[in-house]
């Protein structure tokens, strides 16, 4: 059985959560852990970050954001997100990533709440460093793993409680840059390896791997909401060299300091 040539050699070990309840918190304290909501939220925050948003603050819940924006300086606080898909009533912004513009963010505190990525982050938060990934900053988070130490938890946000492609799709990417990267890293954890062999079989292929984002369970989501715009934006690798970071004190997601993106690509975009 040949798996693409990504045989354990007893370093870094990598392991993909396929969903957030599949791992306890603890078990992450001893790594770098990535979170993957691909549809929408951590493309979505890719997007304002790199748009110059000056720090997104994830929550777990509605009432609790309203809270929290209340607390912060009017005119340079946003509040963004859905609930089922939609822009949440009194809110500014939504959870498209298009809506995330320069000339809307910059600047701006974006207090933001999602369904399930924001959640996803939240049960990340005891590993020693946790980012933020979507294939608009694949390589750019690749390079960062690589630069850090232990082991890479890839963390799949999922939909609804559910395991959905996307997030797999991209997990196995970061795997794949991660074994091409020339350091060594294991790979031999089931679930890695399952996330490895859908994103070799869309290698090389774009219009398999946004029919995989369509097909998938918040993919058909969002085309129920005519958001099919979105999932073509979500589909696009290496549109922003940013790495955003969680920090626990203060709260909020920003951008790794030490993050030196030299647009090196460990793994190709699939066309
Ligand atoms: C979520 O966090 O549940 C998603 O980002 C849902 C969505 O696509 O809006």
């Amino acid at each position: 059985m040949a798996w693409g040539g990504y045989y354990p050699a007893m370093n870094r070990p990598i392991r993909v959560h396929l969903l957030p309840a599949l791992f306890e918190p603890h078990e992450l304290k001893d790594g770098v852990a990535v979170v993957i909501d691909v549809l929408r939220a951590t493309t979505t925050i890719v997007y304002a970050l790199a748009a110059g948003a000056a720090r997104v603050i994830p929550c777990g819940e509605v009432d609790e954001a309203r809270r929290l924006a209340a607390g912060l300086a009017p005119g340079w606080v946003l509040l963004g997100g859905e609930r089922g898909g939609l822009k949440i009533d009194g809110f500014d912004l939504g959870n498209s990533p298009s809506e995330y513009t320069a000339a809307v963010v910059a600047g701006k505190s974006l207090v933001f709440t999602t369904t399930n990525g924001t959640r996803a982050l939240l049960r990340a938060r005891e590993a020693r460093r946790v980012f933020v990934a979507a294939f608009a900053n694949l390589n750019a988070v690749v390079e960062r793993l690589v630069d850090d130490e232990g082991t890479v938890h890839i963390v799949c946000a999922g939909t609804d409680g559910g395991v959905t492609l996307e997030d797999v799709l991209c997990a196995g990417s970061i795997a794949v840059g991660l074994c091409r990267s020339g350091r060594t890293f294991d790979s031999s954890d089931d679930s890695t390896q399952l996330a490895i062999s859908l994103s070799e079989n869309a290698a090389g292929h774009y219009d398999r791997h946004l029919s995989v984002l369509r097909a998938s369970r918040g993919g058909r989501n969002l085309v129920e909401h005519g958001l099919d715009a979105d999932i073509v934006t979500a589909s696009r690798w290496d549109t922003a060299a940013t790495v955003p970071e969680l920090s626990r004190e203060p709260w909020h997601i920003g951008l790794a300091g030490d993050s030196r993106a030299t647009g090196r690509r460990f793994v190709e975009p699939p066309g």
